[in-house]
C-alpha cells in the first residue's frame, strides 16, 4: 500500500478507506479497552489519531515503544471520529515501530519549550508545532518568489557563491583560501601571499548576487537570483545571520519607479500565496505568536505603501515626539528604531524611502542630479525595519569611474562591471529582499534565528 501524507488524509480522507501512514509520535494516551496516539508527519499542524486495539498483534510491546518522539508506521481503515475537533481517526490493523524514543532522554516534551532552549536541540526543533509552521510557510514564500517571477519572464540565474568582490563595499566578508593557516606563504615585505592561494588572489563568501545579476540582466533583460548570501558583520541582533538567502531581481530598461512598482506587487503576492496556502499554520501563528499576523498580512495585500523621501523622512523624525537612542540629522543612515518609527508608528503600514545621501549608500547607485543623493529605495515593514534594499543603478561611464575613484575602488578589479557601461549600456534598477526578514514578517517570529532550519550567526555553527 502507497504511505498517504497525514495532511491530505485529514481533508480528503472518507470512512472505510484503507491508509497507510508513517511519521513520528506527538502524544499516547493509554485506556483500559484501547490507547490513542497522535501522529505527525510534518505535512500538516493537525495530527492524525491512531486508535490501537488489543487484537493487534505485539499490541502491548508496540504501546510501550509508542512514546512520544518515536517513529512509526500504522495501517489501518479510515473511521469517522467520535472526539471533537477532528473528522477522521485511523483504526490500526498493523504498527511497527522504526526507532523508539526513550521518554526520560528525549528532550521534546508534551509541555512548551521556549526557542532559547529548542535553538540548543536545533536537530529535534522542527518536530515542533512552531518550527513545523515556520518551515512550511518558508516553503510557501520561496514557491511564491519563483512563482511570482517565472509567471513574469523572468530567469533565474545561480549567482556565484565565492567570488573576488565586494559588492556592498562595507568589508563584512568572509574570507575563503584553500592556505593551511599554520603556514600561509608570505611576500619578501611579510606580507600575505594571494599568489600562491587556490584563486591567486584573495576571494570571499559573496555578500550578494547582484553584480553578477546586473552582468545577466544586460543579456535577458529580466533575471532574478534566489541563494545564500554571507555577511561577517559581528552583529548578535534579532534581524541579522552571518548566512541568510537574498532574492534579487535585476531589471534592464527599468527606472526606480519602476523597481518600487515590482517590489511591491511582489511582497503583495507572497502574502496572498502564503494565506490561500498556508491557512492552518499562518492561524497558529496569529493565536499563538503574534496576534496581529493576519491583520498584518491584509494591511499588506489591501494598502499601497507609503512612498516618501530619505529627506522628507528625516524631516519627520525630527519632529516626531519620541526620544531615538541614535541622532537623527540629514545625512546619518536611519537606525532600525528610526526605520520601525516610521513604518509602525507614523504610517502604520510599508514604506518605502527613496533618495538616500550618496555618502551612506553603496558605489553603484545611480546619482541624482542634485549630486548629493541616489536613487536608491529601501522598503520599511513594521516590525523588522529594512526588509528590502534596492536602487536604480549608475548606467553612465563617466559618474560610474568618479564615484569609483572618490570611494577608493580598485577600477582595475571590476573592469567586467565597467564594461557592462562600454558595451550596450541601458538603464537598469533591482533589489534585494532579506528572505529571513520576510519569513519574520509573514510568521510574526520575533528572532530570526528561528526562521531558518540551521542559524548562522557569531558563535553559532552547530547544526
Ligand atoms: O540592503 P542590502 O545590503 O542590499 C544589497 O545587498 C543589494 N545588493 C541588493 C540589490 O539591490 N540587489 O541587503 C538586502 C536585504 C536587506 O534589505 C535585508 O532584508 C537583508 O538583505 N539583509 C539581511 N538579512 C539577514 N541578515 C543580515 N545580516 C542581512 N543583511 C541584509
Ligand atoms: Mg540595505
Amino acid at each position: 500500500m502507497m504511505t498517504r501524507r497525514i495532511a491530505d488524509i485529514l481533508k480528503s480522507g472518507q470512512p472505510d478507506e484503507s491508509v497507510k501512514v508513517q511519521g513520528w509520535v506527538r502524544t499516547k494516551r493509554e485506556l483500559k479497552e484501547f490507547a490513542f496516539v497522535e501522529v505527525n508527519d510534518g505535512s500538516s499542524m493537525a495530527n492524525l489519531q491512531v486508535v490501537l486495539n488489543p487484537d493487534l498483534a505485539d499490541y502491548g510491546t508496540i504501546i510501550k515503544q509508542l512514546n512520544t518522539g518515536a517513529s512509526v508506521e500504522v495501517e489501518g481503515v479510515l473511521v469517522e471520529s467520535p472526539a471533537k475537533g477532528q473528522r477522521i481517526e485511523l483504526k490500526a490493523s498493523s504498527a511497527k515501530v522504526f526507532g523508539e524514543a526513550d521518554p526520560e532522554t528525549y528532550p521534546l516534551q508534551k509541555k512548551r519549550h521556549s526557542f532559547e532552549f529548542l535553538r540548543d536541540i536545533g536537530h529535534l526543533r522542527s518536530r515542533t508545532n512552531t518550527f513545523g509552521a515556520v518551515f512550511r510557510v518558508r516553503n510557501a514564500c520561496a514557491t511564491a518568489i519563483h512563482k511570482f517571477f517565472q509567471e513574469r519572464d523572468f530567469l533565474w540565474i545561480h549567482a556565484p557563491i565565492i567570488t573576488a568582490s565586494d559588492c556592498e563595499g562595507a568589508g563584512e566578508m568572509f574570507t575563503v583560501t584553500g592556505f593551511n593557516l599554520d603556514k600561509v606563504p608570505r611576500t619578501e615585505k611579510q606580507e600575505i601571499d594571494y599568489t600562491k592561494d587556490f584563486f591567486g588572489r584573495p576571494a570571499y563568501l559573496t555578500v550578494s548576487g547582484q553584480l553578477e545579476a546586473e552582468i545577466m540582466a544586460m543579456a535577458f533583460s529580466n533575471v532574478y537570483t534566489f541563494g545564500p548570501t554571507f555577511r561577517a558583520e559581528n552583529s548578535n541582533t534579532s534581524r541579522h545571520l552571518a548566512e541568510f538567502w537574498m532574492v534579487e531581481p535585476e531589471m534592464a530598461f527599468c527606472d526606480l519607479q519602476g523597481d518600487m512598482d515590482l517590489a511591491e506587487e511582489f511582497l503583495k503576492y507572497i502574502f496572498n500565496y502564503v494565506l490561500e496556502n498556508c491557512p492552518e499554520d499562518m492561524e497558529f501563528f496569529n493565536q499563538r505568536i503574534d496576534k496581529s499576523v493576519l491583520e498584518t498580512a491584509d494591511n499588506i495585500i489591501n494598502n499601497q505603501f507609503e512612498r516618501l523621501t530619505y529627506t522628507d523622512a528625516i524631516k519627520l523624525l525630527e519632529k516626531a515626539d519620541k526620544k531615538f537612542e541614535f541622532p537623527v540629522s540629514w545625512g546619518l543612515d536611519l537606525q532600525s528604531e528610526h526605520e520601525r518609527y516610521l513604518a509602525e508608528e507614523k504610517f502604520k503600514k510599508p514604506v518605502i524611502v527613496t533618495d538616500y545621501p550618496a555618502k551612506i549608500k553603496a558605489f553603484y547607485m545611480r546619482l541624482n542630479d542634485d549630486e548629493q543623493t541616489v536613487r536608491a529605495m529601501d522598503i520599511l515593514a513594521p516590525k523588522i525595519g529594512e526588509i528590502i534594499g534596492g536602487s536604480q543603478r549608475e548606467e553612465r561611464l563617466d559618474v560610474l569611474e568618479k564615484r569609483i575613484e572618490t570611494l577608493g575602488i580598485d577600477a582595475e578589479t571590476i573592469w567586467w562591471y565597467l564594461d557592462l557601461r562600454r558595451f550596450g549600456t541601458v538603464p537598469h534598477a533591482g533589489f534585494g529582499l532579506g528572505f529571513e526578514r520576510l519569513v519574520q514578517f509573514m510568521t510574526g517570529m520575533a528572532n530570526i534565528r528561528d526562521v531558518i532550519p540551521f542559524p548562522r550567526a557569531p558563535l553559532t555553527v552547530e547544526f
